[in-house]
């Protein structure tokens, strides 16, 4: 009774890479700390929506369990929160064939993401590619999630999924509950850090413009002391200044300082000094995380236990909008 009141999140990553520091920055960190604002939420790893580019069958395996680990021990509380593995909870995969039947072609060619991803892996555009935002949609849907929280790039995907939810609700009648995006307050845009022009990325060719949020002490020092930053060497938040203004985001995310604050804290000092300091508070962020998360990898049995105990509980909430789905549409049940 009490989860009716609370406007429910939901979220999924993608886990084909160890998480980016622009992945915590931009989403993850503020993810976790909503299930302590009152809502109720449910996240999972995407390991369907993976398939639709073709992995190595073992580094997504291994990838996904990291991610799950990383998650815990960034404090994602099971008590609060359902957290699962997308493919253990087969009714993902069943609406998304139904939603399928409900989402024209045209508008899934209308998709940029399709459209990007099928430039750039033109040998292999697949089906589920093209269909990804249906899947995306029942992801959403099942759940009857009130908000999505999402960056620029998933946005489109979630208006997709509000048409769809709107088309079945007016053929049908009331069934799903109708997304909205929620755009992060303070969900930092992380830039590659020998590219700022360019969102940091796990594929990055160059995996210099790229911290994992695993990357050890000395890895994350001799990035950052490396990172790209234009002429100059003022510590000053400014237009067509990427470099520094990527870094200074990235420290004002870190340690909570406003750009103002960092300004005056490096006056008269260069980029020489900032940027170790910048390596300095990511590695403090993250040292606590990458502790637990090494205990938690390393006691496999609790892992698989921890993934393996959330799935039905996906389960039972994602039947009860299957079950009234079929019903609706004339499946025998
Ligand atoms: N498509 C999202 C991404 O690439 C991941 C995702 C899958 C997702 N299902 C979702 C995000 C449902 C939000 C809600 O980042």
């Amino acid at each position: 009774m009490e989860n009716q009141e609370k406007k429910r999140i939901l979220s999924m990553y993608q886990c084909t890479g160890t998480f980016t520091l622009g992945n915590y920055l931009g989403a993850l960190r503020n993810h976790i700390k909503l299930q302590e604002e009152g809502y109720d939420c449910v996240y999972a790893l995407a390991d369907l929506h993976a398939l639709t580019v073709r992995q190595v069958p073992a580094e997504l395996r291994k990838y996904t369990k990291e991610a799950y680990a990383f998650l815990l021990a960034m404090g994602l509380n099971l008590e609060k929160t359902v957290f699962f593995i997308q493919s253990q909870v087969p009714q993902h995969a069943e609406l998304a064939w139904i939603l399928n039947c409900y989402t024209q072609f045209g508008e899934l060619s209308r998709m940029t993401q399709f459209k990007d991803k099928s430039a750039k892996h033109a040998d292999n555009i697949n089906a589920g590619l093209f269909t990804y935002p249906c899947l995306m949609a029942a992801d959403i849907l099942l759940y009857q999630a009130d908000y999505v929280p999402v960056g620029a790039d998933q946005k489109q995907h979630v208006e997709i999924a509000r048409d769809i939810a709107e088309r079945f609700n007016g053929i049908y009648g009331d069934t799903f509950t109708v997304p909205e995006p929620m755009i992060p307050k303070h969900g930092a845009r992380v830039m590659s850090l020998q590219n700022p022009l360019s969102k940091m990325s796990k594929s990055d060719e160059n995996q210099n413009g790229n911290i994992s949020v695993l990357d050890d002490p000395d890895t994350i020092m001799r990035k950052f002391k490396r990172a790209k930053t234009d002429s100059g060497s003022e510590v000053r938040f400014g237009e067509g200044k990427d470099g520094v203004n990527n870094l200074m985001g990235i420290y004002a995310a870190v340690t909570g300082k406003t750009f103002e604050e960092i300004e005056r804290e490096f006056e008269g000092k260069g980029y020489g000094e900032f940027k170790p300091a910048v390596a300095e508070a990511v590695i403090a962020e993250l040292r606590p995380i990458q502790e637990r998360y090494r205990e938690i990898v390393a006691d496999k049995a609790f892992l698989e236990q921890t993934y393996r105990e959330q799935a039905p509980r996906a389960q039972a909430i994602a039947q009860r909008t299957l079950s009234k789905v079929m019903k609706k549409v004339g499946l025998v049940q």
